[in-house]
């Protein structure tokens, strides 16, 4: 088939590569010029995705990147995967999405199948997409993606893909794409069942991570150490799922979905009490850890130098966005403390460029990356661990 997916970002790329490797002939729609032009030039900006195996693909022209939107008209396949991030008042703001369709509406004028992979509420497809189309039959169709980024057991190929769509000639053909790179696909009943599915994934997870931090705040004040009960809870070998306390969370997925569920669910008269919570306690979680790092250095840090260890919302990965590391730096500060921080991906971020380790009194150790120097981290003054790798130190 010849493809476009529109967006190149961590799910578009992922997604065109694996189109690709299929044998569909792809192109890459992106609104940012400097990102199609390293993208034809093979240099890949997101992990996972190899500069060797993009350039195999641009090379052989499997793949091509375009910020021409007329590449889109005669494409079979068009697959929308835009940001879907929450607006100042953390309401869903959709006005990427809309901008994709729009696209569409104006380019396309040959049928094509629609698919949006970009995360949003139930009848975002139907509502926000399709309705903002007309003059030609296009089939819709939704799969929201569940790519994780940087985990090596799960990826495009083995992570089962669910897909609904307005008619099922519009499955079918969706059923036929996916499933020349995908091992599983399952067919739910309608688009709104596919896209709350994926809100409803994110949400567990925002849910009880909360719970997990909530618990270790508890634990701790109970003079018990919250992981080695997580731990211990972890070997009941049903009912029980281990999910581990942390600095918060991050990322473009857990801060920012359950808000689009919490979205419709307000519109239809029922709140969504968890999540307001969960979010509450996600978001106080540099506070608290701020709170332990000052009693735990004496009560006071003003004038000491710290690091924050590891600035990326989780491991491995070079992503900063929703990162706590944010709020944990600018509540240390508050504290009077002089921080710098260290982090191996992220070399530059907020116009600050990653420092040595050594020669801090203080170690926060937010994200742990594969390949951290270790030793450096402990042989800092004090150290708190919020990642649950360094025995024997204060931590969550
Ligand atoms: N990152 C993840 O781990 C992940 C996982 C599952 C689902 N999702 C969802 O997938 C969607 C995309 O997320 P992402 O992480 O790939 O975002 P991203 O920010 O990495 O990439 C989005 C890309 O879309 C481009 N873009 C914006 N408006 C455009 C337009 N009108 N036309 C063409 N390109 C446009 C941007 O320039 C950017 O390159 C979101 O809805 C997100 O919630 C993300």
């Amino acid at each position: 088939m010849r493809v476009a997916i529109i967006g190149q970002g961590y799910v578009g790329l992922t997604i065109a590569v694996g189109a690709a490797s299929a044998g569909h002939s792809v192109v890459g729609f992106d609104v940012n010029d400097g990102l199609v032009a390293a993208l034809n030039s093979g240099t890949s900006h997101i992990e996972g995705i190899t500069n060797r195996e993009l350039a195999g693909f641009v090379s052989n022209g499997a793949y091509t990147a375009s910020a021409d939107a007329t590449v889109l008209d005669g494409c079979e396949a068009i697959v929308i995967a835009v940001p879907t991030p929450l607006d100042k008042a953390r309401n869903p703001d959709l006005s990427y999405v809309h901008a994709a369709a729009d696209l569409i509406a104006k380019n396309v004028k040959l049928p094509a199948l629609v698919i949006n992979e970009s995360t949003s509420y139930p009848g975002t497809l139907r509502k926000e997409i399709a309705a903002r189309i007309s003059g030609v039959e296009h089939l819709y169709a939704s799969s929201p993606e569940r790519v994780d980024p940087g985990n090596t057991q799960w990826g495009t190929k083995n992570t089962p893909r669910l897909i609904g769509g307005l008619t099922a000639e519009a499955v079918a053909k969706a059923k036929e794409f996916y499933g020349s790179f995908c091992d599983t696909i399952i067919e739910v009943s309608s688009p709104e069942v596919a896209e709350a599915a994926k809100i409803f994934e994110n949400t567990f997870r925002q849910v009880n991570i909360a719970l997990v931090n909530e618990f270790a705040q508890i634990a701790d004040a109970l003079g018990i150490s919250g992981r080695e009960v997580i731990d211990a809870a972890a070997t009941k070998p049903y009912g029980f799922m281990e999910f581990n306390p942390g600095p918060g969370v991050g990322g473009h997925c857990i801060p920012v979905d359950p808000s689009y569920l919490a979205h419709v669910a307000n519109e239809v008269g029922v709140p969504a009490t968890f999540i307001k919570r969960a979010n509450e306690v996600n978001l106080a979680m540099p506070a608290y850890v701020v709170k332990r790092v000052v009693a735990g250095s004496g009560g006071s840090i003003k004038g000491k130098k710290v690091v924050v260890v590891g600035v990326s919302y989780k491991s491995n990965v070079a992503d900063t966005r929703e990162t706590p590391a944010a709020a944990v730096i600018a509540l240390l500060r508050e504290q009077g403390a002089s921080v710098t921080w260290h982090d191996d991906l992220v070399g530059t971020w907020r116009g600050e460029s990653s420092s040595a380790i050594s020669g801090a009194d203080i170690a926060v150790l937010v994200t742990k990356h594969d390949g951290l120097d270790l030793e450096a981290v402990k042989a800092c003054g004090y150290v708190f661990d919020c990642t649950g790798t360094i025995a024997g130190v204060d931590g969550i």
